[in-house]
């Protein structure tokens, strides 16, 4: 069975000071849940503190991305090699990494295997635009940016990955994707990684919805067995609704 895997990505919010405080009161709320893999994703400038605050506890560390170089003249960007030993996983290819600091597919591919080679999870965003969606076109693009996003990973590093699907309009809006839609794309991704890599491969793959999930309406995605956990935004940011969230998706997938 794949482990379910919650993850807060927390963007652009909470302090250093806010984001310790902040897993000082989540860590013990979350430890019951020991079935789900518990993870945070705090800015870079906390990143340090808040692993340390979190040392010996489940709760895991991520980063929010992650340069695919590693060293050199590249003014502000942070290398694989310095989140070693602060981070276990980190997302690459968010939406707002694509559509705001030009994340293309290539470079997010560039960024998992970078991840990789230094050790660390990636966890890979893809997602459609509402104008995608309108015009029919969600899955053909969805599966572009996953064969892109994996290109040169090997069968062997799959078992690292992670994928999120977040359908961009759903993000922080507020109109998360029904539970069929976000099936039918999270097993045309399953489909799509079974044919470049098997079926082993595939049915280890851990795939998380992400866009507006909320408490309400968590049970209702973890309730589909192809929807391994939950990417979350908004939700995160607050100890009763992240408690909330792990609490559900432990009830659901029955660990
Ligand atoms: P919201 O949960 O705020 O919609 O954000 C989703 C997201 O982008 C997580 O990476």
């Amino acid at each position: 069975m794949r482990t379910p895997i919650i993850a807060g990505n927390w963007k652009m919010h909470k302090t250093l000071a806010e984001s310790v405080d902040f897993v000082r009161e989540l860590a013990p709320r979350l430890e019951p849940f020991a079935g789900v893999e518990r993870i945070v994703c705090p800015t870079f400038i906390a990143l340090a503190a808040t692993a340390d605050a979190l040392r010996g506890t489940p709760v895991k560390v991520g980063a929010q991305t992650v340069s695919h170089e590693e060293k050199g003249a590249f003014t502000s960007q942070i290398a694989p090699g310095m989140l070693v030993g602060l981070v276990e996983y980190v997302i690459v290819g968010h939406s707002e990494c694509r559509q705001y600091l030009g994340d293309s597919d290539e470079l997010v591919n560039k960024k998992a295997l970078a991840a990789l080679n230094a050790g660390l999870k990636p966890i890979i965003a893809v997602g459609e635009s509402l104008e995608k969606r309108q015009a029919g076109a969600a899955l053909p693009f969805v599966e572009g940016q996953v064969r892109a996003a994996l290109a040169n990973i090997s069968a062997e590093q799959m078992a690292q990955v992670v994928v999120a699907y977040e359908p961009i309009w759903a993000i922080g809006t507020g109109l998360n994707a029904s539970v069929d839609d976000a099936v039918e794309v999270i097993a045309h991704i399953r489909a799509t990684v079974r044919e470049l890599y098997g079926e082993a491969v595939a049915d280890g793959l851990r795939i998380q919805y992400g866009g507006s999930v909320k408490p309400d309406n968590m049970v209702a995605y973890m309730s589909a067995p192809d929807i391994d956990g939950a990417l979350v935004g908004g939700a995160s940011l607050k100890v009763d609704d992240f408690t909330k969230l792990v609490e559900l998706a432990a009830q659901a997938k029955g660990v």
